[in-house]
C-alpha cells in the first residue's frame, strides 16, 4: 500500500479572477476537475490512499470528493490557517497510516506530468534516500525550485526562485513530486509555517541527509498562469499529455448539454463546457469554455479561458484573455493577451457606442 499527499491549498493568485470562487486545482481541465487527473494518475501508479492537504476554499473540494467516487480512499486534511508546503505537509501526516520506514510521495497540486511513478518510488527505495526528488530540466528555469545533483544523482543544493544570476546554476528544476521516507516528514517541525523549498529541503542537505533527484524529461507543465492552463488543457484534450481521466482524444472536447452551431470552428484542443453554446461562424482556438458560457455569433476566442456563464458578444476577438464567471463582454470588442475581466463585469458593445457617436 502507498500513500500520498496532495498538496491543493493554494490560492492561485496568477489565476484570478478564476480562482476567487474556485481553488485552482477545481478549476475544469479536459472536462473535468484538475486535480482528478492527477489522483487517477497516482491511482494507476498504485497509490491507495491519498491525504488532500486543503487550506483555501477546501469546502469546495470537500462538496465534491463527498460527492464522487474515484477508486482510491481519499482523506482531506484542513489546516487552520495556510501553513506553507512544508507545514502542510505535516499537518497532514497525521491522517497518513504509513510506518516509519514506508515511502509516501508528495504531489504539488498544479502539475501535469508523465512522470514514472513507480519508477520514482523504485529508485528512493533501492538508493535507500531519505527524499527523492523528480527533476525536470526547462528553458528558463528562474521561477521555480532550481536542483543541481552529482554525478550519482544526489542533490548538492535547492534554490528556490533565486533573484541573482549566481543562483542560476542548472536547468533542473524541481518538478513538484517528491517521495519522503515517513519518518523524514514527522521531523518537520509541527503547528508553523514551513516552506519545504525554502526550509527543509536546505535544512536536510546541510544535515548531511540522501536526498536523490530523478531527472525526467518526459511532459511536464506546471498550470500556475492562464496560458499555462490553456496549455495544459488543450494538450489533455490533443493527447499530448497523459491523463487517465480522458478518453478520446481530438481537436476539440464538448462537454455533454454544449451547442456547436454547424458555421462555428471548434479546434486545437478547445472545451467547451456543459449546456455552453458557441453560435454561428465563431471560432473557438485553443480555449477553455466553462459551462453555460456563450460565444455569440462571429466571436473569435484563442488561447483564452470563458469563465461560467459568462458571455463574449457578436463579433468580438479575445486572445490570451481570461474572463471571470458571469462577466459579459459586449459586440465589437478585441481584447488581447493579458487582460482579465472580473466575474460579473460588463463590457459594453463597442458597435453600439461607434453608431450613437455619430
Ligand atoms: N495545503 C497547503 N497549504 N497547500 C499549499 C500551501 C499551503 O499553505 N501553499 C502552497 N500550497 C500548494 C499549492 O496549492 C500548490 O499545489 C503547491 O503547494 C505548490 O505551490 P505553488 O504556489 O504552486 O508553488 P510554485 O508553483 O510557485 O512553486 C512550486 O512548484 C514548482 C513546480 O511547479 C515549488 O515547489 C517549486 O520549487 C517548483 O519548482
Ligand atoms: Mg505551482
Amino acid at each position: 500500500m502507498t500513500e500520498a499527499v496532495l498538496l491543493v491549498g493554494g490560492q492561485g493568485t496568477r489565476l484570478r479572477p478564476l480562482t476567487i470562487n474556485t481553488p485552482k486545482p477545481m478549476l475544469p481541465v479536459a472536462g473535468v476537475p484538475f486535480t482528478v487527473h492527477q489522483i487517477l494518475r497516482a491511482r494507476d501508479a498504485g497509490v491507495t490512499r491519498i491525504v488532500l492537504s486543503t487550506s483555501y476554499k477546501a469546502e469546495v473540494f470537500r462538496e465534491f470528493i463527498e460527492g464522487s467516487d474515484l477508486g482510491i480512499e481519499i482523506v482531506i486534511a484542513t489546516e487552520p490557517e495556510p501553513l506553507g508546503t512544508g507545514g502542510a505537509i505535516r499537518f497532514a501526516a497525521a491522517h497518513l497510516n504509513s510506518a516509519p520506514d514506508d515511502s509516501v510521495l508528495i504531489f504539488n497540486g498544479d502539475v501535469l506530468s508523465g512522470v514514472d511513478i513507480q519508477g520514482l518510488v523504485k529508485h528512493h527505495e533501492d538508493s535507500n534516500s531519505d527524499v527523492t526528488l523528480y527533476l525536470t530540466p526547462v528553458e528558463d528555469p528562474r521561477a521555480y525550485g532550481l536542483v543541481p545533483t552529482d554525478q550519482h544523482g544526489r542533490v548538492t543544493a535547492f534554490l528556490e526562485k533565486p533573484t541573482s544570476l549566481e543562483g542560476i546554476v542548472t536547468n533542473n528544476i524541481n518538478a513538484g513530486c517528491y517521495v519522503f521516507r515517513r519518518d523524514v516528514i514527522d521531523r518537520i517541525p509541527e503547528g508553523r509555517v514551513v516552506s519545504v523549498e525554502r526550509e527543509t529541503f536546505p535544512e536536510l542537505l546541510a544535515t548531511g541527509a540522501l536526498v536523490s533527484g530523478v531527472v525526467d524529461s518526459g511532459y511536464w507543465l506546471d498550470l500556475g498562469t492562464p496560458l499555462a492552463f490553456v496549455q495544459g488543457s488543450r494538450d489533455l484534450v490533443l493527447g499530448h499529455a497523459p491523463s487517465p481521466a480522458v478518453g478520446t482524444h481530438g481537436d476539440a472536447l464538448a462537454m455533454e448539454g454544449a451547442f456547436i452551431a454547424d458555421s462555428a470552428h471548434v479546434h486545437g484542443g478547445s472545451v467547451i463546457g456543459r449546456n455552453a453554446s458557441v453560435d454561428s461562424d465563431a471560432v473557438v482556438d485553443g480555449a477553455v469554455v466553462f459551462d453555460k458560457a456563450r460565444i455569440l455569433a462571429g466571436a473569435h476566442v484563442r488561447n483564452s479561458i470563458i469563465g461560467e456563464g459568462a458571455v463574449v458578444g457578436v463579433g468580438s476577438h479575445l486572445d490570451g484573455v481570461v474572463v471571470g464567471d458571469a462577466a459579459v463582454i459586449g459586440a465589437g470588442n478585441e481584447l488581447q493577451k493579458g487582460v482579465r475581466v472580473w466575474p460579473g463585469a460588463v463590457i459594453g458593445d463597442l458597435t453600439i457606442r461607434f453608431s450613437s457617436d455619430g
